[in-house]
């Protein structure tokens, strides 16, 4: 069973992530573990925190000699900042006259919710742990997850569909275009569509003058998935309901799509379903679709398709110039808080995106197929896989 954690203050000393029930066996790529962290650091918008940061992976336990040894897996990821706060968020008491209290909370922000859950006089606690840092995190993982996916021949990569109103619109953007758009070493807004990208720079560029923020979508498409991850047998065990809560689990996302699902609910069925042929030797067992409205999953079961789920990000809750709030401690009406922050985080939110729907798909792989060596999941695999050739 894999299962995962992360821990750690946006300001604190480190990030940790925990990583269990990953096979011994598993080859680790270091270097590929830096990009996939390199690239959540990137994107037009992004605030001064990213240029403080360079994330690199430092593994701790669970790896060794380049292979995982079936152990938990232990990654620290190091804070930079951390030598700006040592004297005001320091673990022991430390001196009072030194913290950052946050005075007044964020509407948007989990600041108040936060404050009040946790009897907290003011938000600093709070924003240190629901700030999206913790998303690192979640990429270290999520490469280990996606090296392990490739051994399986499946891959996990995002595009962004829109930023505020401008948007690709109705275009389904090809796996080949998303691995050419992957290879790039510089991210502006990882739109595949030039003209749309240049559309969402600009939309940027219009909040960052009126010091306002923007929100947009992301999709995550994952490719050569076998049909059968996931089950209709019982509500929890559906793959659309695990992605859509990964993918929900992430910071800003307020809506999840799996494949044309919002615009389906306005579409006839004739429009909508995915029309069936058979031309073996194609895919998986020979069977072709039209297209894939569905987005690879029906019923809960992943169908052979590439999976894409889109996430829908409200925009960033911190404005330089701030929406009315409360202070914590005279309640008297004031502005809300400032702290430095990203105005457009929709690039960096897809590859957060990634993180979340590989680590579901190698959790449901390693269901299906089992194994505690990367040898004995691929021998049941491989298996699989011909069985559905046979079909
Ligand atoms: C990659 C990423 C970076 C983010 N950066 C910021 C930021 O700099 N400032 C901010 O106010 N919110 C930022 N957010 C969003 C907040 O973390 C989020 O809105 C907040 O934790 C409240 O949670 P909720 O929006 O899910 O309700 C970011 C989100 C993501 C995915």
């Amino acid at each position: 069973m894999l299962r995962y954690f992360t821990a750690g203050e946006s300001h604190g000393e480190a990030l940790v992530a925990f990583l269990s029930g990953m096979p011994a066996g598993l080859k680790v790529d270091q270097a590929f573990l830096d990009r996939e962290l390199w690239r959540r650091q990137q994107g037009y918008g992004r605030g001064g925190r990213m240029k403080i940061e360079r994330d690199t992976a430092h593994i701790l336990s669970g790896v060794r000699h380049g292979i995982t040894i079936g152990s938990p897996i232990a990654i620290l990821l190091e804070n930079k900042d951390w030598k700006n706060w040592e004297e005001s968020l320091p673990v022991g008491e430390g001196d009072p006259g030194k913290h950052k209290r946050v005075a007044s909370p964020r509407p948007g922000h989990a600041d108040l919710a936060g404050a009040l859950k946790y009897n907290f006089s003011e938000a600093r606690y709070v924003l240190e742990r629901a700030s999206a840092r913790e998303s690192a995190a979640r990429v270290a993982i999520g490469g280990l997850a996606k090296l392990f996916l490739r051994e399986l021949g499946i891959e996990v990569l995002s595009h962004v569909i829109a930023v505020g109103v401008s948007s690709i619109e109705k275009k389904e953007i090809s796996w080949e275009k998303i691995v050419a758009l992957h290879e790039r070493n510089e991210v502006l807004l990882n739109c595949a569509d030039a003209d749309a990208e240049q559309h969402m720079k600009e939309e940027v560029d219009r909040v960052l003058k009126t010091r306002d923020s923007v929100g947009g979508v992301f999709e995550v498409v994952a490719h050569r998935v076998p049909p059968g991850l996931g089950t209709y047998a019982q509500w929890d065990e559906r793959l659309d309901a695990l992605l859509a809560a990964a993918v929900m689990s992430l910071q800003a996302v307020k809506a999840v799509e799996i494949g044309t699902g919002i615009s389906s609910a306005a579409s006839p069925g004739s429009a909508v379903h995915d029309e069936i042929g058979y031309e073996a030797p194609a895919g998986f067992a020979g069977f072709t679709r039209t297209r894939n409205n569905a987005g690879g999953i029906e019923g809960g079961v992943s169908n052979g398709e590439d999976i894409r789920v889109r996430g829908y990000l409200k925009p960033i809750s911190t404005l330089r110039r701030p929406l009315e709030s409360v202070d914590f401690t005279s309640r008297e009406p004031v502005k809300a808080a400032y702290e430095r922050s990203d105005v457009c985080v929709v690039p960096a939110a897809g590859v957060a995106g990634e993180a979340m729907v590989a680590l579901t798909l190698a959790g449901c792989a390693l269901e299906k197929f089992g194994g505690d060596s990367m040898g004995e999941t691929l021998r049941n695999f491989r298996g699989y896989l011909e069985q559905l050739k046979n079909y």
